[in-house]
């Protein structure tokens, strides 16, 4: 049985070792394991090409992918999308793996209620959004970037009686911003899902600048798109002199971390298993309270992802 393996959408640490794991195992149970290059675009332009196990020799440790991945406007069309599946069946191949984040499994959703697909997908993305799972890969590896980064702010604005602001990726999430500001020991934390009490917070922080507090550190999620008024926030209300470092897409690569190898050898298996003895599947592999489970598609694109109630918490309580 041939079998496609594409990521999609923005690129994320684990990406690689999912890779690996794919081919590594359709080896073993004798299938035929294609890649294809370059996300939705290639899967257009039939950049598929069969894998071999040397592709994926010395890959297990490497950020990104060595697929590379894309965003694809011409998906949207249907001409597009139709060229893409005859490219899929001129290969043979009748099952496909996406990496990939709510974007592309929005598209996947549409391409399989047009054309017959056996496809699985693999949450795959930094903002760790995406509906029905607790966990995509790349959060782990872009949170360790994040503490590394701010563990270094954190040295120089003590040493220098300053309040720094760090913009954090996730789109339209606080995720990333909301762990990384609890496991940093941030004092301020603002992200699209919790309402920013300024002014509290303001008289809190201006207090403790009065009893000696010559430093502080806030997280704001982009999503928010309030960098610059928390900054001027900081710098007139809260009264710390302030600066701001936009992290950007560092944030996106890395190797991937322990956790983010392991769980993408955990989430290709179960894609593979499953693929392998079904011919129309259409899901996604999910993780939830520490189990791998599959669920349809439509019930992954129908509903918005929510951040677990514990976090959201923890914004009132961070000090
Ligand atoms: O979805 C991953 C992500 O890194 C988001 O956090 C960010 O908003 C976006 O992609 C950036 O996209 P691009 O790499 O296209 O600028």
């Amino acid at each position: 049985m041939a079998i496609a393996i594409m990521c999609s959408g923005g690129d994320a640490a684990g990406m690689n070792p999912a890779i690996k794991k794919f081919v590594d195992y359709a080896f073993k149970s004798g299938e035929v394991p294609y890649l294809v290059f370059n996300g939705l675009e290639g899967l257009i332009d039939d950049e598929i090409r069969l894998a071999q196990h040397k592709d994926v020799a010395g890959i297990l440790h490497r950020g990104g992918t060595i697929i590379q991945s894309s965003r694809s406007k011409r998906f949207f069309e249907y001409e597009y999308r139709e060229k893409a599946f005859q490219n899929l069946q001129d290969h043979n191949i009748t099952g496909l793996i996406v990496l990939g984040g709510d974007g592309s499994f929005r598209a996947m959703e549409r391409f399989s209620s047009e054309f017959k697909l056996n496809f699985v997908g693999i949450p795959a993305t930094i903002d760790n959004d995406i509906h029905g799972t607790e966990y995509c890969l790349g959060f782990d590896t872009a949170l360790n970037v994040i503490r590394d980064a701010l563990d270094k702010i954190r040295d120089t604005a003590s040493s220098f009686n300053r309040a720094f602001l760090v913009e954090v990726m996730g789109r339209d999430c606080g995720h990333l911003a909301i762990v990384s500001a609890m496991t940093s020991g941030a004092e301020v934390c603002v992200i699209p899902e919790v309402e920013f009490k300024s002014e509290e917070l303001g008289k809190r922080l201006k207090d403790e600048v009065q009893y000696g507090r010559n430093y502080a550190l806030a997280i704001v999620a982009e999503g928010t798109k309030r960098t610059q008024e928390v900054y001027e926030w900081l710098q007139e209300s809260v009264g710390l002199e302030t600066r701001v470092s936009i992290l950007g897409h560092i944030q996106r690569g890395g190797n991937p971390t322990v956790r983010d190898r392991l769980m993408a050898f955990d989430f290709t298996i179960v894609a593979m298993d499953h693929l392998l003895s079904s011919d129309n599947s259409n899901k996604v592999v999910v993780f939830q309270k520490g189990e791998f489970r599959l669920i349809e598609i439509q019930e992954v694109v129908s509903s918005k992802y929510e951040i677990p109630k514990r976090y959201l918490d923890a914004i009132n309580l961070l000090d």
